[in-house]
């Protein structure tokens, strides 16, 4: 079955089902004129009309107030009631930037995202969370608003720069650290980007559905992240630190970017023997591996950096799920074996940076010199 089968004609019945009396469309304003062309016949062919349709710039910029205040005001002038559906065409922060104003309008207008990034569409589109940044921090402002539907297609994503394709593909990596069947088609995938036909966007496509399968099941059994839906967060603490740190300087890197780290870094952890609750089985080592190849070859990372143990640390200990002076992580001991919570101690953690560090550089040297 391919990407379209698996998914397309759920969303256009979604949005019939959910007989709307009024459909908005806001999405990107650089997504591609032609695909943009046909998925407005599709909405149209869905819904008879839609009240309004507005493109704008995405990113992290529109994750604001006073972007959401410009939202709600054209709410208002779209006459959306919570009848009426909101159908997002964008990244991660615009569905989070929109999905957030929707759900507060009228208290709550429905919403259906159309995901335009491998890390919307696998990982923001789903599980109903929305955001914007506040007081100088990343999504402290949100609500939980599940969509009717999610709605994946890969060829939105020919105009995204390879940058950003390639940071979200750590989300599907991420994925394949924490299932078995998700591990088994990550191995087995063999397309390279950007897809030369139809059916090459259309395996990309069916690999983020099911990539996003993981996500979906484990969201099911925690929707308000209050237990397992941690275990989503693998390899975020040291990519949020990461993130963070490099956010002030010339070159910051990509989200998707530092989690590879964070992931390169949980499985450094398994090689190092440093959750030793019960010794690692061959099979492990061997899923490592292959995990680590894969995120080499699928996430190409910055070149060049040298962060030190203390800092990120220091940029660690900030959240404030951490338990005294300890840092709260999850830890990886094979796929779809997932250890949480575990705590780290400072010198622990700094003695494994290094020897991680080490361990990395050695790498690279192999990898460059002829
Ligand atoms: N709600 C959640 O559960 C959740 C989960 C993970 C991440 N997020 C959020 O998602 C955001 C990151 O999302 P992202 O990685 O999709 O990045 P993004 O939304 O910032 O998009 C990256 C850049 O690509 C542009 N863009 C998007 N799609 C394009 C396309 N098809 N062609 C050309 N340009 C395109 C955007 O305008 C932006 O400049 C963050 O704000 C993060 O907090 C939310
Ligand atoms: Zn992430």
């Amino acid at each position: 079955m391919n990407g379209e089968e698996l998914n397309s004609h759920d969303w256009q019945e979604a949005l019939q089902l959910s007989k709307p009396d009024r459909v908005a469309w806001i999405h990107e304003k650089c997504l591609d004129q032609e695909l943009l062309g046909h998925y407005r016949t599709k909405l149209l062919t869905s819904c008879t009309d839609l009240c309004g349709e507005l493109g704008l710039e995405g990113g992290e910029p529109i994750k604001t107030w006073l972007q959401v205040e410009n939202l709600l005001q054209i709410f208002k002038d779209w006459g959306l009631t919570r009848s009426s559906v909101v159908v997002t065409t964008g990244g991660g922060a615009l569905s989070d930037a929109v999905g957030f104003a929707a759900s507060i309008w009228k208290r709550g207008v429905r919403l259906i995202h159309i995901p335009t990034t491998p890390l919307s569409a696998v990982d923001a589109a789903w599980g109903g969370k929305t955001g914007i940044n506040w007081g100088g921090a990343k999504n402290q402002l949100g609500t939980f608003a599940e969509p009717l539907a999610v709605h994946i297609d890969a060829q939105w994503m020919r105009t995204l720069s390879p940058r950003h394709f390639r940071a979200g593909l750590a989300e599907v990596a991420k994925h394949a650290f924490l299932n078995l069947e998700a591990f088994d088609d990550l191995c087995a995938h063999t397309l390279s980007w950007p897809p030369q036909n139809k059916e090459e966007f259309d395996l990309w496509s069916t690999l983020f559905v099911k990539s996003s399968n993981v996500k979906r099941q484990i969201v099911a059994d925690d929707p308000e992240e209050r237990g397992v839906r941690c275990i989503l967060n693998l390899g975020h603490t040291l990519g949020h630190a990461v993130e963070a740190y490099t956010s002030g300087t010339s070159e910051p890197w990509l989200h998707g970017e530092a989690v590879a780290l964070g992931l390169h870094f949980t499985l450094f952890e398994i090689s190092h023997g440093v959750w030793t609750m019960g010794n690692c089985q061959e099979l492990s080592h061997e899923q490592a591996k292959k995990l680590s190849a894969i995120l080499h070859t699928q996430v190409p990372l910055p070149q060049n950096w040298s962060f030190t143990a203390e800092e990120l640390w220091n940029y660690m200990a900030h959240d404030k799920k951490n338990v005294g002076n300890e840092i709260r992580d999850v830890a990886w001991r094979g796929v779809g074996h997932i250890l949480w919570p575990v705590h780290w101690k400072k010198k622990s953690f700094e003695a494994t940076w290094s020897a991680f560090v080490r361990s990395w550089e050695k790498f690279s040297q192999r990898a460059t010199s002829p």
